[in-house]
């Protein structure tokens, strides 16, 4: 492509670290689409003839399905999509192909596809991650009053409702989808027509390109178009945090289905056996989404670190762009899947769960609760009225509820049998009612409200 000047050809090393075609023939169908654009203006605008067009429409068309097809050949020499679709062109209609690379360069080009892959890929995962929380959804309404222990420190805090703790994850899983949303909205402009790097002198439509393609409008600066990847880092950005939720989440699978929590059963499609211990049903899917979030975070790192102290514009650095964001949009793409599959078909354990509630004094914040309401006692009295009651029923290897009326009275005469009423789990959840708390009518009220976005 380059013929002209040079004279050797390179070092088979230099072939190796050059070519970037295994990786970027993911962007065959960007890369065409940019390219038809491109030769529809070119001729609009008189650059090129109709009849080049023509041949230029009808050849990418063919380079297209011959790549779809499985039958083109990739040519390592050709180092990247670009060059290789606009070679085989070339083979296909001859002089009229070099008429396509007027006005455009590979920086502008190369700028335009992976701005089209990552804006496809962001729109991807707003719908994966939509389908996870329709999933969480359904399983929160069924369990809007299945009791659990609500942990802090991993510790048993306060009873909850499985309902609401599922609905904890559509409440983030929604900042992710706005995250992407966001990206997709700053991302939407196009580069192409930057030509190298400083614009073109041809009379080309910037604004029509950027129409067919799907863009709100052409990038304002041309240094800027082929020289930045921020819509791709903050796209990284919201895959990494994306991918943490869903570790979070994993991690609560894999500490639910063990036998010492026995919280959840998840379904045979979504465990494995183990080869030497018959008793085992390991739950490898969560356990590798939580794996891959590490891929996720790796990868802004990586994309940070490539693009930081870059001077404008256009360097090869850039390049190295595309493996990293491709990596982690893949591992999103299998972890958002496999938690979708995961949610819809565990079987929640509701008498593990309210049995583990029951235990742990879960209900020591309720009895306070009682003593400042009922007895007007200051709430730091009542914290501490109640820790007392909360060793004697230690001591006495007993369940709060299950202490005497008379050994709760020695602790504050004036308690009545009355207390009893809040001390059970249920009580506790459903007293709960506060605008975003834990009570069943509480849980049901989001509930509705997320069928209703969701559809
Ligand atoms: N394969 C290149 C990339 O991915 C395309 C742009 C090449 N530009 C250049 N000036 N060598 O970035």
């Amino acid at each position: 492509m380059w013929g002209g000047r040079f004279s050797a050809r390179p070092d088979q090393v230099m072939e190796a670290i050059n070519a970037s075609i295994d990786v970027d023939k993911r962007l065959a169908e960007q890369d065409i689409a940019g390219s038809k654009a491109h030769a529809a203006m070119l001729a609009k605008t008189g650059v090129i003839s109709a009849a080049d067009e023509a041949a230029i429409q009808k050849g990418l068309d063919q380079v297209l399905s011959e790549i779809r097809e499985g039958k083109f050949q990739f040519s390592k020499a050709l180092e990247d999509i670009h060059l290789n679709v606009e070679s085989r062109l070339k083979e296909i209609i001859g002089e009229a192909a070099g008429r396509l690379h007027t006005a455009r360069s590979r920086n502008d080009q190369v700028a335009l596809d992976f701005r089209l892959w990552v804006k496809s890929a962001c729109e991807t995962r707003v719908e994966q991650i939509t389908a996870l929380m329709k999933a969480l959804v359904a399983q929160a309404e069924t369990h809007a009053d299945t009791v659990m222990p609500g942990f802090t420190h991993l510790q048993t805090a306060q009873p909850v409702t499985f309902g609401h703790h599922l609905m904890a994850y559509v409440e983030m899983l929604d900042r992710d989808r706005g995250r992407f949303a966001d990206a997709i909205v700053r991302m939407n402009e196009s580069p192409l027509g930057a030509a190298a790097l400083a614009g073109t002198g041809f009379p080309i439509d910037r604004h029509m390109v950027a129409k067919t393609l799907g863009f709100d409008r052409p990038m304002a600066n041309s240094l800027d178009c082929v020289s930045s990847r921020d819509f791709a880092l903050e796209s990284l950005a919201a895959v990494a945090i994306c991918a943490q939720n869903l570790s979070r989440l994993a991690e609560e699978i894999v500490i639910w289905s063990s036998a010492q929590f026995g919280f959840v059963r998840m379904s045979d499609a979504w465990s494995t056996g183990s080869s030497i211990m018959p008793q085992k049903r390991n739950p490898d899917a969560a356990e590798l989404v939580r794996a891959k979030s590490g891929r996720a975070m790796g990868s802004l790192v990586q994309l940070l670190t490539i693009m930081k102290g870059l001077p404008l514009a256009y360097s090869k650095d850039m390049q190295d762009d595309k493996l990293t964001t491709f990596e982690a949009f893949d591992s999103l793409d299998l972890s958002l899947q496999a938690m979708t599959g995961m949610i819809a078909t565990m079987t929640p354990n509701k008498e593990r769960m309210r049995a583990s509630a029951s235990s742990g004094f879960s209900t020591a914040t309720d009895l306070a609760d009682w003593l400042v309401r009922e007895l007007n006692i200051p709430f730091r009295e009542a914290h501490h009225i109640t820790g007392a009651a909360v060793k004697a029923a230690e001591t006495a290897n007993i369940a709060l509820p299950d202490l005497p009326l008379a050994e709760l009275q020695k602790l504050e005469p004036r308690i009545t049998d009355k207390v009893f009423a809040v001390l059970t789990v249920d009580a506790s959840v459903a007293s709960r009612k506060s605008y975003g708390g834990t009570a069943p009518e509480r849980v049901r009220e989001q509930v509705a409200a997320w069928k209703g976005k969701l559809g």
